[in-house]
């Protein structure tokens, strides 16, 4: 079964004249363990289709499938309780909570699933060390580098061990060093757990990093251009 299936997605903002079809027809699927990178320039509609597929919004027309679950069927209650079992999100920018220390926000997923307190840090605590962090626990965000703050973020998206990662440009606010290192943590968890990695990246080697890409254009998905084609005929020629 898929983790995540996506049928002709699509997502108008506003109305009128200024209404913006920010995804148009976008179709995908992904398996359990895959990685998946959406590819395109700013305002093809990345974003947005991220957040259909992770349930953060809800698409226009077109349906999303996470684990089985038709998210249509969902109200908005269901949806959010869905979202924090089976999803976890990596922003650009963290978004870590600055008055809990790391391990508070890594455990965050945890608590609310109504797991205790006491071991929602402990498996908080394993999960920093995982990502290089278990020197950091009681840190506050904003005393730990960028690089840190993300692998925080990898660790809060895995503690409560969904099937579906999304990462949004996971590592756009980092320079080149944390993001190669955010890139080799997060794909050495995905397959590690088997958790789908569906994320957006403007980052060529993250995209290269990845099983497949989707890339987008104008809310659409167009044709990858084929590079590995246009390699293997260099070869031949
Ligand atoms: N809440 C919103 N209301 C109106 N328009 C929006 C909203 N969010 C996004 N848009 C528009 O939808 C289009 C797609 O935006 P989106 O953020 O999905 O693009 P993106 O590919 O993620 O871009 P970037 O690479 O810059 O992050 C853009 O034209 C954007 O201006
Ligand atoms: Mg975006």
């Amino acid at each position: 079964m898929a983790v995540l299936r996506a049928v002709d997605l699509h997502k108008r903002y506003g109305a009128g004249d200024s209404a913006v079809d920010a995804v148009r027809g976008v179709g995908l699927e992904l398996a359990a363990g895959e990685f998946v990178a959406v590819v395109g320039p700013s305002g093809c509609g990345k974003s947005t289709l991220l957040h259909l597929c992770g349930g953060m919004d809800r698409p226009t027309a077109g349906t999303v499938v996470v684990d089985g679950v038709d998210l249509a069927g969902l109200d908005d209650e269901a949806l959010t309780a869905l979202r924090r079992e089976r999803v976890g999100f990596v922003f650009q920018f963290f978004n870590l909570l600055p008055t809990l220390t790391l391990a508070e926000n890594v455990a965050l997923p945890l608590l609310l699933a109504g797991v205790s307190s006491h071991g929602a840090l402990e498996r908080a605590r394993a999960w920093a060390g995982r990502v290089g962090l278990g020197h950091r626990l009681g840190h506050y965000p904003a005393r730990v580098s960028g690089g840190e703050l993300q692998r925080a973020a990898l660790a809060r998206a895995l503690v409560h061990e969904p099937a579906l990662v999304i990462a949004d440009e996971p590592t756009g606010n980092l320079d080149s060093e944390n993001g190669q290192r955010v890139l080799e943590l997060l794909r050495s968890l995905n397959r590690e757990t088997g958790v789908a990695v569906l994320l957006a990246t403007h980052d060529p080697l993250l995209a290269s990093a990845a099983d497949r890409r989707i890339p987008m254009r104008d809310g659409a998905e167009v044709r990858e251009p084929a590079a590995d084609l246009l390699s293997a005929v260099a070869v031949k020629t």
